[in-house]
């Protein structure tokens, strides 16, 4: 643990029940003319977006519409937002949606005021000034990139997956409003539910973790334990939305600020190239990833089974055994056993693994050898 630690937020981060209802005034607070970006039809078919463009109209928000976010965008997608951002004189930009829209969102905001392509910022430019200002939305109990400062973006000249983080991305106003997410169908929630745990028990873990994160962290593990059955099996259990909505939200404070660890270094080329949802992905590596960094967190492992199940226990596997129950109950195969994933594919999915940030903070050293045995081992199921 660094001797002092530094954590950051949105300005402004709402929370609870009817929080959508906020965003003309949050808007009208942070300009006239808005961008709202989505995705291309999930929230047509929910009616946010509409209500979105109301609320904002009665306060006087002028609103053009950018929802050509396709999932996992693409750096052209981001390249046209921006270029639409500044021809049409946004003075800020709203995401709406799961992490796709909002990391986008978040990255158009950012390259309307930057020089350059995006996709120079992940080779080493750094985003040294802020963007538009940004309202994110969130619609799903997950990704929480509402509350981070990170977008991961398509390259999709190398089919690469990429996260970009700045100290200026994070959004002045967030809003975590469960009544968005009852409209999630049952997959969608077990996918997004498991990336919420990810965060939860990879930031707990994490060599940057602080008490902050950790306490934030671990109480996201116990309501995802609590709440992701439940929410997953009955759409419209608005106690287990809340708890999901609530547990993606304070994963996402923490992750924000501890950084995480092997499974987000090793699902993003999963994701890219056989195209499994990023939540999805998470689920089904985190039994073997955990199996791996159980000697670097026995106490932390063992505080995490606590969490997720409720009950006593100082036995760390036990960790491991609450999350391949989880995804048993949430009917999700752990592992990548089906996916069919060539064996001359393992080294190069290993090594792009390792380039991601995120396992720069795992608690256990990793190799390229040990992340390729990790992976045999996820193939194996
Ligand atoms: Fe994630």
């Amino acid at each position: 643990m660094p001797e002092v630690s530094e954590f950051r937020l949105p300005e402004v981060a709402l929370f609870g029940w009817g929080a959508v209802e906020r965003v003309g005034e949050r808007g009208a607070a942070l300009g006239k003319r808005a961008l709202l970006v989505t995705g291309r039809s999930a929230m047509k078919r929910s009616g946010a977006a509409d209500r979105v463009r109301a609320l904002l109209a009665q306060a006087g928000v002028d609103v053009l519409t950018f929802d050509q976010v396709e999932s996992d965008p693409s750096s052209a997608t981001i390249q046209k937002g921006a270029e639409t951002a500044r021809r049409e004189q946004r003075d800020f930009v709203i995401g709406l949606g799961g992490g796709s829209p909002m990391d986008a969102a978040r990255a158009i905001a950012a390259m309307a005021v930057l020089d350059g392509h995006i996709l120079d910022y992940t080779r080493g430019k750094t985003a040294d000034r802020p963007g538009l200002p940004l309202m994110s939305i969130a619609t799903t109990s997950g990704t929480a990139s509402e509350i981070t400062n990170v977008s991961v973006v398509l390259d999709e000249s190398r089919k690469l997956k990429i996260g970009i983080r700045s100290p200026h991305w994070f959004a002045r106003v967030a809003i975590t409003d469960p009544e968005l997410t009852l409209t999630m169908p049952p997959r969608l929630t077990a996918a997004t539910g498991l990336d919420a745990l990810t965060h939860a028990i990879e930031s707990y873990l994490s060599t940057g973790a602080t008490p902050p994160t950790e306490a934030l962290a671990l109480k996201a593990v116990s309501l995802v334990g609590a709440n992701l059955r439940a929410a997953v099996a009955e759409s419209s259990d608005r106690d287990a939305r809340e708890g999901m909505s609530l547990g993606s939200m304070l994963a996402g404070m923490a992750f924000a600020n501890s950084g995480l660890g092997l499974v987000h270094g090793l699902v993003h080329p999963i994701g890219a190239r056989f195209g499994l949802p990023h939540g999805m992905a998470c689920g089904r590596l985190l039994p073997a990833v955990l199996g791996f960094n159980l000697p670097a967190a026995e106490q932390k492992l063992a505080a995490v089974a606590r969490a997720l199940t409720g009950e006593e226990s100082d036995q760390p596997d036990d960790a491991v055994a609450a999350v391949e129950e989880l995804l048993q109950d949430l009917g999700v195969p752990a592992g990548i056993a089906d996916l069919e994933i060539p064996a001359d594919q393992m080294p190069s999915l290993a090594r792009d693994g390792l380039v991601a940030g995120a396992v720069r903070t795992n608690p256990r050293p990793v190799t390229e050898e040990d992340a390729r045995a990790v992976l045999e081992q996820a193939r194996k199921g």
